[in-house]
């Protein structure tokens, strides 16, 4: 399931997300609500019990004994509705606090009747003809059939609050911010440094290892020339021979994987045609006209669309995919669609979080969009000064 949280579930088609077991998952987090409550309950019959001047000093106890483990228990039932990593941020127990308070003071019951709405209005209607006998069976039954239609509205409401919820615990915990603009930094320079490593392995490869075989490849075809055809040690002497060359073959295209001739002799309309029509799935390309752009450019956008399409032949079950590239005030727009089974997750793979650390270096956008049950559409953008 590509969703993290309870609020990108709710984008997923209708079918998909009422069998998802998110809207579960969101009574449960709302139900979580009862122990809070249960606490302030206990609370407010103890500062009853205690009269009005002890009772008024009892709350800050009474506060300071509650908030901790709300606070721990907000945080562990918050990956219910979200399950992003929490980062880690200098002030965490004042945040956690302040959502407990949240809780104490205000959420708990706004969930309950959250739940008592949503969840127990449809609920008590399919149960009427149960409770209410004396209403007779006709309308029983039609108050048991609105019951069931309703479920699936209450699945978007409670989803819709829990998410909601969940994303202003998130806000309070964790608010996004400083550390994100030194991530992209940093990332930056590890994709750099991991370009000036391919370029020194790609050179060495060419320079070293492709030389060697060229020569090893040329003396075992000198030997096998000194050798009679019918010794055994000619057989050998060939399959050396060709072992030697499939070698080669293997090297020249690692080569050219590591980095693509024809991108940088004819561009990247040509190179997207080049890798789509070495593509094992049918590839409909619509990439003319897009003449010559910077080379950072070029480069991130053909590792896009070599690695979508990669992944559209290894993952998707698709019958066919489509790429288009195209600039339009000064951005270059490159989509690769297919139309297999989607659910694309970035979490399950290095492919696609790699790109997105490559775009990160030229400042672009990666997006993808994958239901499950298909399409899949990974969309780039790339700012280009041309
Ligand atoms: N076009 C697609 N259709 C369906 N599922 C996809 C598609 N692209 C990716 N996925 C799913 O998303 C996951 C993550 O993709 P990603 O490219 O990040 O990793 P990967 O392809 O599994 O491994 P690699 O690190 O070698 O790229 C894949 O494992 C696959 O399950
Ligand atoms: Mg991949």
């Amino acid at each position: 399931m590509g969703n993290r949280t309870a609020l990108e579930a709710l984008t997923q088609r209708p079918a998909a997300f009422l069998r998802s077991a998110w809207p579960w998952r969101c009574v449960a987090y709302l139900v979580g609500s009862v122990l809070p409550g249960a606490a302030v309950g206990l609370g407010v019959i103890a500062v009853g019990l205690a009269g009005p001047p002890v009772g008024l000093l009892l709350v800050p106890v009474l506060l300071a004994l509650v908030v901790p483990p709300v606070a721990r228990f907000e945080r562990v039932r918050l990956r219910l509705v979200d399950t992003v990593p929490l980062p880690s941020v200098p002030d965490r127990r004042r945040r956690a606090a302040g959502v407990a308070v949240m809780t104490v003071f205000a959420m708990w019951w706004i969930d309950l009747v959250m739940l008592g709405f949503t969840v127990g209005g449809p609920v008590l209607l399919i149960l009427s003809p149960v409770v209410q006998p004396e209403a007779g069976p006709v309308l029983g039954a039609v108050a048991g059939v609105a019951g069931v239609l309703l479920l699936p509205v209450a699945a978007y409401t409670i989803t819709a609050w829990g998410g909601a919820r969940g994303a202003m615990v998130r806000a309070v915990l964790a608010p996004a911010g400083s550390e994100l603009s030194e991530i992209m930094r940093s990332r930056a320079r590890l994709v750099d440094a991991f370009e000036t490593e391919r370029r020194r392995i790609e050179r060495d490869l060419h320079d070293g290892a492709q030389q060697r075989l060229v020569a090893l490849s040329m003396t075992l075809g000198l030997a096998r020339l000194d050798v009679p055809d019918d010794s055994p040690t000619a057989r050998l002497l060939d399959v050396a021979h060709d072992e030697a060359g499939q070698a080669l073959a293997e090297l020249r295209e690692l080569i050219r994987g590591v980095h693509s001739q024809v991108l940088t002799d004819r561009g990247l309309g040509a190179a997207i045609r080049d890798v789509a029509g070495r593509s094992p799935v049918p590839v409909d390309v619509d990439a003319d006209e897009l003449g010559r752009l910077p080379a950072p450019v070029e480069v991130t956008a053909y590792y896009v669309v070599t690695e979508a399409l990669a992944n559209v032949a290894r993952h998707s079950g698709a019958t066919r995919a489509a790429v288009t590239a195209r600039t339009a005030a000064g951005t270059l727009a490159v989509e690769v669609r297919d139309d297999g089974v989607g659910g694309a997750d970035p979490a399950r793979g290095t492919g696609l979080t790699g790109l997105a650390d490559r775009l990160a270096v030229v400042a672009g956008r990666l997006s993808v969009s994958s239901p499950p049950g298909g399409p899949t559409l990974v969309r780039v953008e790339i700012p280009c000064a041309s």
